[in-house]
């Protein structure tokens, strides 16, 4: 089976090339294939022949896409609907990964995935807009992942922020009233390539298990890397509302996703408690730098 991945350089795809070992999938990045041009990108994808395509690209800075709502769009929904037409015209599985911040935060509990959309923000908006033109155009052999709060050991995230900021700084605020689940990229490749490998339909969630807010999340990070030497002392570690660290674009305070409809499409999968997959990562990360 042939998987052409969109997307190089992110934290999603990194994890599926290092997966895949290169054996089944090939990585295309911006410099490879544009996906904003449909005959561009059709004159590419041609010359690969792929069984499934999953899309890990996207526009995902949260408070620029606030001012640069045509860039955002421009990857979030028009590159979606072009990759679509593409997959509906040579019945190809597409494997789509959206977010939780299509949701509007309010609801106090676990959003279901048929939940209705209420994006607080440009970004959750046109993630939300690629995901209506995907049902419209490939319904039945595409599969939308929405997953959140994603980290890896690679590119820009939480994790690698919080470790810089702890080896920096005398202390630090961290917000303790927006609540969500923190996934690991790696688990979410996972996820990805079963739903390419296995034409997985329909739309579904996957995160770590669990919950935690931000503050949560960065004392886990600072007491786990303390235990496995990657910092030297603990810095006083604050919670702080959302409105003491005012952001471009509004987050929702609540947006766990549900997961219950993993274990029927993907085989019984359970993912993993996102400390765990934490520690898991963070000894990647310490590995990488003693190497
Ligand atoms: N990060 C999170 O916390 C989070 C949370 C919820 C959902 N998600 C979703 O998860 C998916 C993967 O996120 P990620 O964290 O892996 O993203 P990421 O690290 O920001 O990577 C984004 C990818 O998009 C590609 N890209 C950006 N601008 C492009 C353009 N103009 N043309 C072509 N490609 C472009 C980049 O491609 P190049 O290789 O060419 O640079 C890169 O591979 C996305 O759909 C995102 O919306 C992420």
């Amino acid at each position: 089976m042939k998987i052409v991945v969109i997307g190089k350089s992110g934290q999603l795809a990194n994890e599926l090339q290092k997966l895949c070992a290169g054996n089944i999938i090939s990585c295309l990045g911006r410099n490879e294939i544009c996906i904003t041009s449909y005959s561009d990108m059709c004159s590419v994808l041609d010359q690969y022949l792929p069984d499934a395509i999953i899309n890990a690209s996207a526009y995902t800075a949260v408070d620029k896409a606030e001012t640069e709502s045509t860039e955002a769009y421009l990857l979030n929904e028009h590159a979606v609907t072009n990759l679509a037409k593409y997959c509906a015209a040579h019945q190809i599985h597409l494997t789509h990964v959206s977010t939780d911040y299509v949701f509007g935060g309010d609801k106090g509990a676990p959003y279901l995935v048929d939940e209705p959309y209420n994006p607080q923000g440009v970004y959750g908006a046109s993630k939300a807009a690629g995901e209506k033109v995907l049902q419209a155009i490939c319904p039945h052999n595409s599969c939308i992942i929405r997953t959140s709060w994603v980290y890896s050991g690679h590119g820009v995230n939480f994790v690698l922020t919080m470790l810089r900021l702890m080896a920096e700084k005398p202390e630090l605020g961290v917000i303790d009233d927006q609540i969500g689940s923190p996934t690991s990229a790696k688990a979410l490749a996972k996820a990805c390539l079963y739903a390419a490998q296995n034409k997985v339909p329909g739309i579904h969630h996957f995160t770590d298990s669990g919950v935690a807010s931000w503050y949560d999340f960065a004392m886990a990070i600072q007491c786990l890397a303390i235990e496995k030497g990657m910092l030297q002392r603990a810095i006083p570690i604050k919670p702080i509302p959302t409105s003491a660290y005012p952001t471009a674009a509004k987050r929702p305070s609540y947006s766990v996703l549900d997961k219950s409809t993993l274990a029927q499409a993907f085989n019984g999968l359970q993912p993993g408690y996102w400390r765990a997959e934490l520690s898991a990562v963070l000894d990647e990360i310490h590995g990488a730098a003693s190497n």
